[in-house]
Formats: structure tokens, sequence, C-alpha cells
């Protein structure tokens, strides 16, 4: 008798690991970004306390985008539906640029605090300033980038969300299904 061959089991959905990485970060990012553009709406007294938390929930997304990184590198995930290469390609790319801006807009967030010779106050404790503030004239370029990286990056998770959005309802296919929980799976 011949033996079987040893065949890779081929996930039919991403991991709940996976799918509280994505769901999670997806809600930091979003309320981040609420954060960052509506701090000059509030009293100027509150200024320190809705800075405070736009960075330490930043560095959060930071933190769990190494963690998802390394989780997605050794964790097979469900393969592409079956379509058009083409579609698979877009996909992909889509996926790859979300990672990247994830990963420029916060690490530029940290740079210009750091620069403007700000700590980080995570509340039980601190991280103090690593340099003395270096003049507005120098690092107002790097929160304007940091800015226009966070539209783009709200950008691309609008678009995704809408594709998400198009395999579900118009191609009514399992994409959008794959992220979502078990017990949600079988009644959608
Ligand atoms: C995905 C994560 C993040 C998003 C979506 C985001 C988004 C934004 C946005 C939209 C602004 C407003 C820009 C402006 O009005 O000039 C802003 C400001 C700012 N961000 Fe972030 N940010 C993120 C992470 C971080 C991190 C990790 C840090 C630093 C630890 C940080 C530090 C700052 C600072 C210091 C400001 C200026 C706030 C002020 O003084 O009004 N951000 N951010
Ligand atoms: C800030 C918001 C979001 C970000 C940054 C984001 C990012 C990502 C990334 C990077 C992936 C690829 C996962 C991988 O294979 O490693 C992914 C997958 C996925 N996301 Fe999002 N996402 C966001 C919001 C959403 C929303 C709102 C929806 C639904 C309406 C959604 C639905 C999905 C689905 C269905 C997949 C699986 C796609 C596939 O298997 O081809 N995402 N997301």
């Amino acid at each position: 008798m011949t033996p079987s061959p040893i065949r890779p089991i081929v996930p039919a959905a991403y991991d709940a690991v996976s799918r509280s990485l994505h769901w999670s970060m997806a809600a930091l990012i979003v309320v981040a970004f609420a954060l960052g553009l509506t701090v000059d709406l509030f009293p100027k007294s509150w200024d320190h306390a809705l800075v405070e938390t736009h960075k330490v929930i930043g560095t959060a997304i930071l933190l769990l985008l190494f963690a998802r990184f390394g989780w997605r590198l050794t964790h097979r995930a469900p393969p592409p539906e079956e379509g058009p290469a083409l579609l698979a390609l877009t996909a992909r790319a889509g996926h790859a640029a979300l990672y990247l801006a994830m990963l420029i807009v916060p690490v530029l967030g940290l740079v210009y605090a750091v620069r403007r010779g700000q700590g980080l106050d995570f509340g039980l404790f601190a991280l103090p300033q690593l340099q003395a503030a270096e003049p507005r004239a120098v690092t107002r370029p790097i929160r304007t980038w940091h800015e226009w990286a966070a539209y783009a990056l709200i950008a691309l998770a609008c678009l995704h969300a809408v594709a998400a959005c198009w395999h579900h309802f118009i191609r009514k296919d399992g994409v959008l299904r794959r992220m979502l929980p078990d017990s949600s799976r079988a009644s959608l």
C-alpha cells in the first residue's frame, strides 16, 4: 500500500485570533482617527487627556500590528475565493497597502511626538520625553505627513469595506463570512 501524501490543512475561514485582531484593530483605528481630528473641538483643558489617549491608542495599534504580523506569518489564511486571478491580485495588493498604512501612520505619530519633546502618559505609568522639543517649523511637516497618511489609511479601509460588502451582497460569495465569528457564519 502506498502511503497517502501529507496534505497541508487549508482553513475555510480566518481563525479566532486573526478575527479578533482584525476587528479590534479596525475599531481602535476609527477611534484614534476620530480623536486626532476632533481634539480642537473640545475645551482647551481637555487637550492633554485627549492627545494622550490618542497616543496610547495609536501605540496599542502599532503593538497589535506586530502581534498580527507574527500570527499571520505563522498561521495559514483561507485561500482566495474562486474567480479571476485579477480579483485575487487586487485583494492581496489592497491588504498589503492596509498593512503598510497601519505601520506608517503610528510610526509617524511616534516620531512627531518624540521630536515635539513629548513623553507618553499611560495613566498608571509614563514614558519620559526622549529629547527636547524641536521647533514647530521643523516638526510641522511630520505632523502633516501623519495626518495625510491617516487619511490614506481611512480611505483604503473604506474601499476595503465596500469591497467586502460587494463580495457578500452582489457576488454572494463567502469572503465576508470567513472574517465573522463561527456562530454568525452559518446564519448569514
Ligand atoms: C493608526 C493610528 C493613528 C491614527 C489613525 C492617527 C490619526 C491622527 C490624526 C487624523 C491626527 C490629526 C492631525 C492634525 O490635525 O494635524 C493626529 C494627530 C496627532 N497624532 Fe496621531 N494617529 C495615530 C497614531 C498616533 C501615535 C502612535 C502617536 C504617538 C504616540 C500619535 C500622535 C499624534 C499627535 C501628537 C498628534 C497631534 C495632536 C494635537 O496636538 O492636536 N498618533 N493623529
Ligand atoms: C480600519 C479598518 C480595517 C482595516 C485596517 C482592515 C484590514 C484588513 C487586512 C489587512 C486584511 C487582510 C487579512 C490577512 O489576510 O492578513 C483584512 C481582511 C478582511 N477584512 Fe478588513 N480591515 C478593516 C475593516 C474592515 C471592515 C469594516 C470590513 C467589513 C465590512 C472588513 C472585512 C474584511 C474581510 C471580509 C477580510 C477577509 C478578506 C479575504 O479573505 O480576502 N474589514 N482586513
